[in-house]
């Protein structure tokens, strides 16, 4: 008998951490999607940083500044509101967003559509890019001297998207744009400063555990990290926190 309890329990236990960043959370209180967007910017004011953020697109599908831009099957420059509070910074496409030519289609993205869901933000309201805009073979780290060339790519997507906040996900991202060689379990949990350069205003940058370490690493722990992190930049923004 005591036995069969504990099973319940082990089982119980089980589906909430499953259900953790996939269906578990409800939403309590009305959400004000409204408020992920800067909503002083004018009609105009997004079509033109639409347009700009489409010439940069084009820019990218066409460098060959390093052999990946030969290697890929298709760039990833980036998807998303180009008025978005929220910008996103992964650290290069995998196999599936080669394909596509999008960011974070595969098992990792289904992961972040689900930190998404479950902090109450809309994929369309925020901006999700990366490091890297083409992927590199096997998956493999970065290079230095790649994240050298294509960085110049994401520095003029914040600079036109010029988000509240940034979320570096892992240590690639958070490294890069922070000029850093901290462990990410040193940098996240906190707000840094991210500096586009000299006279430019600094933007707020949380590091996060990227999606896939996440999936390696699908413990508890990791998960309340991140929702932590998550719960951190909702606040900052004033926007709903999501009950779960
Ligand atoms: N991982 C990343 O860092 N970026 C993607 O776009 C997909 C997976």
């Amino acid at each position: 008998m005591g036995k069969n309890i504990d099973t319940d329990k082990f089982i119980n236990q089980h589906l909430k951490m499953n259900n953790f960043f996939t269906d578990g959370f409800i939403v309590k209180g009305k959400l004000d999607m409204q408020n992920q967007t800067d909503t002083n910017q004018t009609d105009s004011d997004i079509a033109a940083k639409n347009e700009q953020l489409r010439e940069l697109a084009d820019q990218i599908e066409k460098c060959r500044k390093c052999p990946l831009g030969s290697s890929r099957t298709n760039a990833v420059p980036g998807e998303g509101n180009p008025n978005a509070q929220i910008m996103f910074v992964g650290e290069g496409p995998g196999a599936d967003e080669d394909a596509q030519g999008k960011p974070f289609v595969g098992r990792a993205g289904k992961l972040l559509d689900k930190i998404l869901a479950a902090s109450g933000l809309k994929k369309k309201d925020v901006y999700i890019g990366n490091i890297l805009k083409c992927r590199p073979p096997e998956n493999r780290d970065p290079k230095p001297d790649e994240i050298t060339n294509c960085l110049p790519y994401l520095q003029q997507q914040i600079e036109i998207i010029n988000p509240e906040i940034i979320i570096a996900l892992g240590a690639h991202a958070a490294r890069t744009l922070l000029d850093t060689t901290k462990p990410i379990g040193q940098l996240r949990g906190q707000f840094h400063q991210y500096y586009a350069g000299l006279g430019k205003p600094a933007v707020k940058l949380m590091p996060t555990y990227h999606p896939a370490y996440l999936l390696r690493n699908y413990s508890k722990d990791n998960r309340r990290k991140v929702w932590e992190d998550m719960k951190s930049v909702l606040e900052e923004l004033n926007l709903p926190i999501p009950k779960h």
